[in-house]
C-alpha cells in the first residue's frame, strides 16, 4: 500500500493507476477504522482493481461544540488495517492541503432541503462539510465507484444527490450496516460509552426493529409508532434528537402509497450521539 499526504503525490499515484487502466474504487473515512469501514473496502475491491481510502477528520463537517477535537484519530492502527485489507492507496492529507485557502474560504457545495432535515435539523452545516469534502475528494481522486455505509443513511442518499446534481462519474454502493453481536451499529463514537451506556445502546437498534413491527404488521399509525419509540428511548436513559420513518428514495415523509420506508433515530446517551436505522417495506 502505498500512503501519500499531498495533492501532487495523490495525483501522480492515480494517473499510474490509470496508466495500467484500473478501474478505482474509493472509500473515504474518518479513520479510526472498525470492522464497519473494513466492509467497505472488500465492498470496493468487487467493483474496481485499485481501491483508494482517505482518512481525514474533516473541521468543516463538526459543529462549534462537538468532537472534533476528541474525535479518536489511530493512524497506525488504521494503516495495519488497511494493508491487510489490500487497499492500494491511503490518501491522509493535511487540513493545509484540503482547504489550501483555510475553512472559511473553501468553496463549499450544499445540496438544498434534505441537508436541513433529520440529523441536518440537529447538526447546522454537518451536512454542508460531509458534501463539499466528499465532493473535493471526488475530484481528487477520480474515482468510478465510491462506497458509503448505510447507517449513516441520510449522508448516503445525499452524497447520491450531489454526485448525480454535479453530473459527476462516479456511481455509489451503499453498504448494509454492520452490527455488534447485540445489534449496536458499529461506529467509532462507541468509544466514548461507559460500561452501563454501552450496554442500554443496543436498545435504539431494537426500539427501531418495535417500531417497525408496530406500524407493519399491527398497522399502528406512524405518529404514533414514532411518538411510542421517543418515550421508550426516553424511560431507557436516552435523549433522543428524532425518530422519523421516510421513504427510502429521498427521505420525504411517506405518502399512503410508498412501500420501501426507513425508520431512522439519532439518540444521545450520556455525551454520546448514537444513529440507527432499518430500511422495510410494506406489503401491497
Ligand atoms: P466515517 O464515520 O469514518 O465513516 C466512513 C464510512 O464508513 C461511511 O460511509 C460510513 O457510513 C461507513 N460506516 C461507518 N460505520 C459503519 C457500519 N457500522 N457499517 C457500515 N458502514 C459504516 O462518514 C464519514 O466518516 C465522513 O462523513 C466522510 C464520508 C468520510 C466525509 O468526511
Amino acid at each position: 500500500m502505498i500512503t501519500v499526504e499531498t495533492v501532487v503525490s495523490l495525483r501522480e499515484q492515480i494517473a499510474r493507476l490509470r496508466q495500467s487502466d484500473k478501474r478505482i474504487a474509493f472509500v473515504p473515512t474518518l479513520g479510526n477504522l472498525h470492522a464497519g469501514h473494513m466492509r467497505l473496502m472488500q465492498e470496493a475491491r468487487h467493483h474496481a482493481q485499485a481501491v483508494v481510502a482517505s482518512i481525514y477528520v474533516n473541521p468543516l463537517q463538526f459543529g462549534q461544540n462537538e468532537d472534533f477535537d476528541s474525535y479518536p484519530r489511530t493512524p497506525s492502527h488504521d494503516k495495519v488495517a488497511l494493508l491487510s485489507a489490500g487497499v492500494d492507496l491511503l490518501f491522509r492529507p493535511a487540513e493545509s492541503e484540503m482547504y489550501p485557502h483555510g475553512r472559511a474560504a473553501q468553496t463549499v457545495v450544499e445540496v438544498p432541503g434534505l441537508s436541513d432535515e433529520l440529523c441536518g435539523a440537529f447538526r447546522p452545516g454537518h451536512f454542508r462539510g460531509v458534501t463539499t469534502v466528499v465532493n473535493r475528494l471526488f475530484n481528487l481522486v477520480t474515482p468510478d465507484v465510491a462506497v458509503f455505509g448505510k447507517k449513516d443513511y441520510q449522508q448516503w442518499l445525499l452524497v447520491r444527490l450531489m454526485t448525480a446534481d454535479l453530473g459527476l462519474p462516479v456511481e455509489i454502493i451503499g453498504v448494509d450496516t454492520v452490527r455488534e453481536p447485540d445489534g449496536l451499529a458499529l461506529s467509532s463514537r462507541n468509544n466514548y460509552l461507559s460500561p452501563d451506556e454501552r450496554k442500554v445502546a443496543p436498545h435504539l437498534y431494537e426500539a427501531l426493529g418495535t417500531l417497525r413491527d408496530r406500524f407493519r404488521d399491527k398497522g399502528l399509525a406512524l405518529e404514533t409508532v414514532e411518538e411510542n419509540a421517543i418515550m421508550e428511548l426516553e424511560a431507557d436513559g436516552f435523549r433522543p434528537d428524532y425518530v422519523s420513518v421516510r421513504r427510502q428514495q429521498d427521505l420525504q415523509k411517506p405518502g399512503p402509497d410508498d412501500r420501501q420506508l426507513v425508520a431512522l433515530a439519532a439518540a444521545w446517551l450520556g455525551q454520546t450521539r448514537l444513529i440507527d436505522n432499518v430500511e422495510f417495506e410494506l406489503k401491497s
